[in-house]
């Protein structure tokens, strides 16, 4: 299946799942995740934080992972992990991520899922691992030369992040399709080849959101490394400072043209997912005003509906101690679920050694 249709496809799929979602939510379990690199922008919130606080109020049970052993598949130094999992713990609980009924945990503190990835290795062909979409523009962004064996199989690590807890939901964006697929792809060869056909792991399904795409105030893709991100923390002050260095372009007439001008549409629609309007709405309301207007709006826009967020987050940031307990719980949770589904795991597999083995009756 090609790029296009396998798109397509999940995006059919996705209208489907939102309706057994609003009627059977407790059929669903999401699991997504970060890679800890740093806090989260606009652009991870309207892409897939708010969307994970949507379905969690919905009732679906939620798992966040906050994905360590993925930092370091295309770079020599971690960096402040701790620290940035704390920003990004900061940022889910501010966003409205619920801890009672919300599992957020930490990649190495859950040795079984971690193990997981030996037998679902053996899944996929060093082809198919190749061909992922995803990981060959990160492989050709590190230089081909570099890539490193847990770039080439980190797809696989990611179905054990969603197969250990048997989610059957990943709300992502785009880029993340193939490793979903991926996941599919495992699930299903392990009940063939390993349990006899029998369910040991469900296919997850992707649950496609449809505003990924916002662009940085640089007009590229919004990105932490290249500072063009709006934070979620970020001050109104910083905020202001921020967009009003955004790149537009030359027209003064404000109209939203995605193609023609990426810049303002971007502006235009940061404000509009805002206040909840629309991006055409809101151009037609500047008119020949100018960048200037619009820069004024999309700032007041962005400080009032981030403003709760944003006190939320510094009032929690004085409590280190609840975000300890957060993911010492959390952690604690997935350990819980990781054993069981090994155990599991194992049993099919015929590599319960001790439990198999005829016992000496000799009385010794
Ligand atoms: N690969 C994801 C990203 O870079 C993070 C991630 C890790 C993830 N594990 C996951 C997403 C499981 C969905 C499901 O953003």
């Amino acid at each position: 299946m090609s790029n296009t249709d396998s798109f397509d496809v999940s995006a059919a799929r996705s209208a489907d799942l939102e309706h057994q979602i609003a009627q059977h939510p407790a059929d669903f379990r999401v699991l997504t995740g970060d890679r800890p690199t740093g806090a989260l922008h606009l652009g991870h919130y309207f892409g897939t934080l708010a969307n994970r606080v949507r379905l969690q109020r919905a009732g679906v049970e939620v798992f966040v992972v906050i994905a360590g052993y993925q930092v370091i598949t295309d770079r020599d130094s971690v960096g402040h992990l701790s620290r940035n999992a704390d920003d990004l713990l900061l940022d889910y609980l501010a966003a409205g991520i619920d801890p009672d009924t919300a599992t957020v945990f930490t990649h190495s503190a859950v040795p079984a899922l971690n193990q997981l990835m030996l037998p679902f290795l053996s899944l996929v062909t060093a082809a198919e691992l190749r061909r992922n979409p995803t990981v060959k523009a990160e492989s050709e962004a590190v230089g081909e030369r570099a890539l490193s064996g847990l770039l080439l199989t980190y797809p696989v690590h990611q179905a054990a992040d969603i197969l250990f807890c048997h989610g059957n939901l990943v709300p992502v964006g785009k880029d993340q399709l193939p490793h979903v697929e991926t996941a599919r792809l495992i699930a299903r060869r392990f009940n063939e080849r390993y349990a006899a056909g029998a369910t040991v792991f469900r296919e997850p399904d992707a649950l496609l959101t449809d505003a990924c795409a916002l662009l940085g105030t640089d007009g590229t893709k919004m990105s932490k490394s290249r500072g063009n991100a709006i934070e979620l923390r970020s001050t109104a002050d910083e905020t202001a400072t921020l967009i009003r260095r955004a790149k537009t372009d030359a027209d003064r007439t404000i109209t939203y043209d995605p193609e023609q001008r990426p810049e303002v549409a971007s502006l235009l629609l940061t404000a509009a997912l805002c206040s909840d309007t629309d991006p055409a709405d809101l151009a037609a309301s500047i008119g020949d005003r100018g960048a200037g207007a619009l820069k004024t709006l999309v700032t007041e826009a962005v400080n009032e509906h981030f403003r709760p967020l944003r006190e939320r987050r510094v009032e929690l940031s004085t409590d280190p101690g609840h975000l300890r307990a957060v993911l010492t719980r959390g952690n604690a949770r997935a350990n819980e679920i990781a054993n069981d589904t090994l155990d599991q795991v194992r049993e099919v597999m015929g590599m319960t050694y001790e439990k198999s083995r005829q016992r000496p009756t000799t009385g010794l």
